[in-house]
């Protein structure tokens, strides 16, 4: 045995808890793709329709609002995640939003890229803008990440699913099918860390993450039932469809919130 003292050795943390985050960020790593890769050109960007002129730019309208809202919603999102990157605090969460923020940015080049194929930008959702704001004032690195990836990023595939549906062979189908996949990483991974962050955190938190849950799930509901100008007559025909489809997503959405070990019971549902 050598007579030199030994080195105090620094504790080695235990950063096992983390392996699921880590893994969002080898899925997000292996999924990501390249604005390039769509097939611009080859395929409508959206879909065409028949009829008279009027008819055929009326169409075009509408289209052109269903793309203007995922533009609005992936700018509020590269915000949004540039804060999550700033703000988390464990470098596995760090590593892993530094994929996130590219994705809502690769996200919006598309989008721009797109509504420059129909028209360009149009009005924008006021409702969305509420909800940005919600997140990006939101007080805790909890909230935040409660906010959009357990709750934002979920409810927004089924939307994504039911734009592809109706503009098959297109370009926005294409982007649709895309972004409904990274927006599932990007809710598994919130949900992942949420479930870290909560462990450790103190009870007045989670008694927030409920009041931020029941101001952000009326204004997601407004948001999801808003039609502008272009899309008001085919807004109407689907509104009651469209409130019973919400229902069960927002019911979706507080069965996550439990899961993350909240007492759901004073989350009140728009409907
Ligand atoms: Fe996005
Ligand atoms: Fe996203």
């Amino acid at each position: 045995m050598s007579a030199e003292p030994v080195a105090e050795q620094p504790e080695v943390e235990d950063r096992s808890r983390f392996a699921g985050v880590l893994r969002f960020y080898d899925l997000a790593k292996h999924q990501e793709w390249q604005v390039r890769d769509v097939p611009w050109g080859e395929i409508p960007p959206v879909p065409e329709g028949k009829g008279s002129p009027q008819r055929l730019a009326r169409r075009r309208d509408v289209w052109r609002s269903v793309v203007m809202q995922q533009l609005q919603a992936d700018i509020i999102a590269v915000e949004m995640s540039a804060q999550l990157l700033n703000a988390a605090p464990d470098p596995e969460a760090r590593l892993y939003y530094s994929t996130m923020v590219q994705d809502e940015s690769r996200h919006t080049e598309a989008w721009l890229k797109l509504i420059g194929q129909v028209g360009g930008e149009g009005e924008r959702d006021p409702h969305l803008d509420a909800l940005g704001r919600m997140f990006l004032e939101a007080d805790t690195l909890e909230e935040k990440v409660f906010l959009m990836q357990v709750f934002f990023e979920r409810l927004i595939i089924p939307r994504f699913k039911l734009i592809a549906r109706s503009s098959r062979g297109t370009i926005l189908e294409d982007l649709c099918n895309r972004l409904a996949i990274d927006d599932g990483i990007h809710h598994g991974s919130g949900m992942a860390y949420e479930r870290i962050l909560l462990e450790r955190a103190p009870k007045k938190v989670k008694a927030q993450l409920i009041d931020a849950a029941n101001r952000m799930l009326p204004e997601f509901a407004a948001h999801a039932l808003w039609r502008p100008k272009a899309r008001e007559m085919i807004g109407q025909l689907m509104e009651a469809r469209d409130r019973e489809r919400l229902k069960t997503e927002l019911n979706h959405g507080v069965r996550l919130a439990k899961s993350l070990g909240l007492d759901v019971s004073d989350v009140a549902l728009p409907f």
